[in-house]
């Protein structure tokens, strides 16, 4: 399987990987041969990739951390809690029920999983509006904790609170959080009221547990003291409001939003590395550096001699020297491990 960015699709390709819409039908199946009405539909729907079968990348497996269909759950979970976050006729309890199956089949699915490598495109379908967004920042803090060796029970609240960590943006004009352009001061300040704003409407109206609740308000918080509401720093910020942070910087940077376009994951990566103890907890940022694909499975590398290939394998702690099977002679480079590598590097991605 390989990763193509939507716009180099071509007709007649052949998927590798079921294809979900937004609402969670399924669009396209495995092996589906696409046409051209596939392929604008798929730019349409604001689809920025996907995995498709061929010769130059048998054998190139590309393993889910989460199930699909459970991201895609989640994904529904979500939306509803937050448009009907303001209606009084909604079932509470029902909508807490169905967001804790959710929340517990992921982290079964973390558990089992944790020797994959978490790859960044298997979540990266759409670009990232708010509820997917917070799908990902969930799944991803969870992998994180999972990494760190968290408690299950801790896995199963990082996880919660990823989800609903900006749940507090909903008290807050949409104009304001789509704009295209910088904000002005007071515009600022009233963003910034949004983890306190999440903290009392969660408290108030769902019974989840307090580390979920405070890990929400500590979100924007920063390491060193530097982050809102409350200038708390290091120890006094709950370890899970740490990875949520960590988290949620990663999945807003490499995703597509008003005011920027993505930044690539080594750029991401190199962003959070530079800010480690500052921004970030050291801990969160070395297991992200050790643990995170940034070139993830599938995807085509152009090497510094100008040949091309795809991404077959990542290595733990190295992440920046992947193997690579070459698309022209269908050779293998190790870059982590072949002597007449070393001089090769990656000299760019195809997202
Ligand atoms: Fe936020």
């Amino acid at each position: 399987m390989r990763y193509i960015p939507t716009n180099h699709l071509k007709k007649d390709m052949v998927l590798g990987q079921d294809i979900y819409d937004a609402t969670g039908m399924m669009l396209l199946s495995a092996h589906t041969i696409l046409s051209e009405q596939n392929i604008s539909y798929l730019a349409f729907l604001g689809v920025k990739g996907i995995y498709i079968d061929d010769v130059g990348s048998k054998n190139i497996e590309v393993e889910n951390v989460v199930r699909p269909e459970i991201q895609v759950t989640a994904v529904q979970i979500v939306r509803e809690m937050f448009t009907g976050a303001m209606d009084e006729q909604v079932d509470v309890s029902e909508e807490e029920k169905r967001i804790q199956e959710v929340v517990e089949k992921m982290v079964e699915d973390v558990l089992k999983n944790e020797h994959v490598m978490y790859n960044l495109i298997e979540l990266k379908t759409y670009d990232s509006y708010t509820y997917f967004h917070s799908v990902h920042v969930g799944i991803l803090a969870g992998i994180i904790a999972t990494k760190m060796k968290l408690d299950e029970d801790e896995i199963y609240d990082v996880i919660m609170a990823g989800f609903l960590h900006d749940m507090g943006k909903i008290f807050i004009d949409r104009d304001l959080i789509n704009a295209p352009r910088r904000l002005t001061e007071s515009e600022r300040v009233r963003m910034m009221e949004h983890p306190e704003r999440g903290y009392e409407f969660l408290s108030k109206r769902f019974h989840f547990s307090e580390r979920v609740n405070r890990a929400v308000l500590e979100h924007h918080e920063w390491y060193n003291g530097m982050g809102y509401p409350a200038h708390k720093k290091e120890n006094q910020l709950l370890n899970l409001a740490r990875i949520l942070k960590a988290a949620d910087v990663y999945d807003a940077m490499t995703s597509r939003r008003p005011y920027h376009q993505p930044y690539l994951p080594s750029e991401v990566m190199e962003y959070i590395m530079g800010r480690s103890g500052m921004e970030f907890d050291p801990k969160v940022v070395e297991v992200m550096a050790r643990e995170l694909c940034i070139y993830p499975v599938g995807c085509e590398v152009e090497l510094s001699n100008g040949q091309r290939g795809i991404v077959k394998e990542n290595h733990k702690g190295s992440i920046l020297r992947p193997t690579v099977k070459l698309l022209d002679t269908d050779n293998i480079i190790n870059l982590f491990a072949d002597r007449n590598a070393r001089n090769l590097t990656i000299v760019k991605l195809m997202m």
